[in-house]
């Protein structure tokens, strides 16, 4: 059943709602037989309870989803947080003369796809629609964009995302059981076990687990000391989608998700104050996810002309050679398509599997995708979903920021994902590269060497490999009508 939020109408538009409701038709669809409001300026005018999700198909839930992440959000349906700010959990902000929108500190968007949408809705993004990124708790009101107050991140696709996800989940499945097996071989034989930390041939490092139980932690590399690989974020220390949209729904339009702001975390359902109630449910933030989960996987096109094709071909040949691919990894092999949502990963303030709520299960498209020998699906994401440093001395330019995020040091990323990346110009965390040309002259760090390498190519082998990448593209998605 649908359920429509408890919110504050002004009492003549409720007059009118009772007068207008379309009575006599059935649920066919999710929006087929909405209670109809004259002058209604809500964008999202239906809502999904998690427990509802079973009542509906994928295709009308990943719907949902595509509503939800196309709609520009009103007041009406709680855009805005006058008494909130940015940060990731619950804080009451400093009353005051604040903007209902604000460029910096937020909320800066009307719609998620407002900057996800090259080419099209889940796309990435243009300058222009960078984010301010700041942890939100302290300096939630910064009105600059000077570096020292908030990281300035460029706008990246999220086609593919559901495999992504998909991908570091197996990675922290891995990753864990290594360390449990260690513990135990240490336990049982009263001796240090040390063991490496490889999961689809990316290492992270090593550890060793001491007799006593003690786990020695400083080789681990690349990943947070709790062995959960984050994709989502270029520093990559986000777990979850479900996580990343519920930042982003309060981060970016006010909207905060019945899950971490509701009731059981701080007794309120009108956290904001904004007069508008639950203004994002849970089974709205799984839609918001499974519409992200399943929005296709990046592709692969050859250029027509003849020359240009063949340079293509060499291209990747060449940016193997260069050892590119010791951190953009081609493709990483994944083990099964079922999306579960929540995922096995999520902390508190995110809806959990053993929260007692349904969890959803979906199974992701094969199409398109290649398997190993060993019966894996190939992803072809161009990532090892690890995090290197990747400046220095003589190439600063990505230690450009002026916050470290997490756990994770300034000059620290993830390896950009390089699927669709001849569809997403401008290049580099902060979106400031205009070339692919520059963006791969500025690694340094972890990539010196392969830098090096490149550098030490003809400059016509150098532009083949900027020509393959030019074959990662994107495919566009189709743009709702009725929203
Ligand atoms: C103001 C522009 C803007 C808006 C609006 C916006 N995003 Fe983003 N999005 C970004 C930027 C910038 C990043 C990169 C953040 C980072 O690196 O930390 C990002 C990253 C993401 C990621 C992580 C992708 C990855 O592969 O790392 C997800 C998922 C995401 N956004 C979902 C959403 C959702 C859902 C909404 C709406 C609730 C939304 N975004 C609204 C700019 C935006
Ligand atoms: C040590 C790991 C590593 C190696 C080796 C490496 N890269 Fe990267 N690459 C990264 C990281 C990390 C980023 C993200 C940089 C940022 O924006 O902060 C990146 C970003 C990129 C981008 C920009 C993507 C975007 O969407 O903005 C391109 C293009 C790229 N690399 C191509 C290459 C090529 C070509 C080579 C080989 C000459 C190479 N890389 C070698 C780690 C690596």
């Amino acid at each position: 059943m649908i359920v429509s939020l408890e919110k504050k109408l002004p009492f003549n538009i409720i007059a009118m709602t009772t007068m207008a409701i379309i009575n006599g038709m059935c649920f066919s669809s999710l929006y087929a037989a909405t209670d109809v409001v004259i002058g209604d300026e809500r964008a999202v005018k239906q809502h999904l309870e998690q427990s509802d999700l079973s009542n509906y198909s994928f295709k009308q839930i990943v719907k949902h989803g595509q509503v939800l992440f196309d709609a520009r959000f009103t007041v009406l349906d709680g855009a805005g947080r006058p008494a909130a700010t940015s940060a990731e959990v619950p804080v009451k902000r400093r009353k005051g003369n604040v903007p209902s929108l604000f460029r910096t500190a937020g909320p800066d968007a009307n719609a998620c796809s407002g900057c996800h949408n090259q080419p099209s809705s889940g796309g990435a993004g243009d300058f222009v629609a960078n984010a301010f990124t700041a942890e939100g708790v302290t300096d939630f009101e910064f009105d600059t964009v000077d570096p020292q107050f908030s990281n300035e991140r460029g706008t990246p696709h999220l086609h593919g995302s559901g495999y992504v996800e998909l991908l570091a989940r197996e990675m922290s499945i891995d990753l864990q059981a290594i360390r449990a097996k260690a513990v135990a071989k240490a336990r049982s034989t009263k001796r240090t076990v040390a063991v490496k930390l490889i999961s689809k041939g990316v290492s992270f490092g090593e550890l060793s687990a001491h007799a006593d139980g003690f786990i020695d932690i400083n080789r681990i590399d690349g990943v947070d000391h709790d062995l959960v690989v984050r994709p989502f974020g270029q520093k990559g220390v986000f777990t979850s989608l479900r996580q990343f949209s519920i930042n982003a729904m309060n981060a970016h339009h006010g909207i905060q998700s019945d899950e971490r702001w509701g009731m059981q975390w701080t007794h309120s359902n009108d956290f904001d104050e904004d007069d508008v109630k639950r203004e994002i449910t849970s089974g709205d933030i799984s839609a918001v996810t499974l519409f992200q989960a399943s929005l296709p996987l990046p592709i692969s096109v050859l250029p027509e002309n003849k020359v240009l094709k063949h340079a293509a071909v060499e291209g990747e040949r060449l940016f193997v050679k260069a050892a590119c691919d010791q951190c953009h990894r081609q493709t990483l092999p994944l083990r099964a398509l079922n999306f579960v949502e929540p995922g096995p990963f999520n902390l508190a303030g995110n809806l959990r599997q053993t929260d007692g709520q349904l969890v959803y299960k979906a199974e992701l498209s094969e199409a398109g995708l290649k398997k190993d020998a060993n019966g894996n699906w190939l992803i072809p994401i161009f990532s090892d979903l690890k995090r290197h440093v990747i400046a220095d001395a003589d190439k600063p330019h990505f230690a450009n920021e002026g916050l470290s995020q997490r756990f994770s040091a300034r000059d620290e990323f993830m390896t950009a994902k390089l699927w669709g990346v001849g569809s997403t110009a401008p290049y580099g965390h902060r979106g400031d590269v205009t070339t692919l040309m520059d963006v791969i002259l500025h690694h340094g760090g972890a990539a010196k060497e392969s830098r090096l390498q490149f550098e030490g190519l003809t400059d016509l082998e150098q532009r083949k490999i900027v020509e393959y990448l030019k074959t990662l593209q994107l495919t566009p998605v189709n743009t709702l009508v009725n929203n």
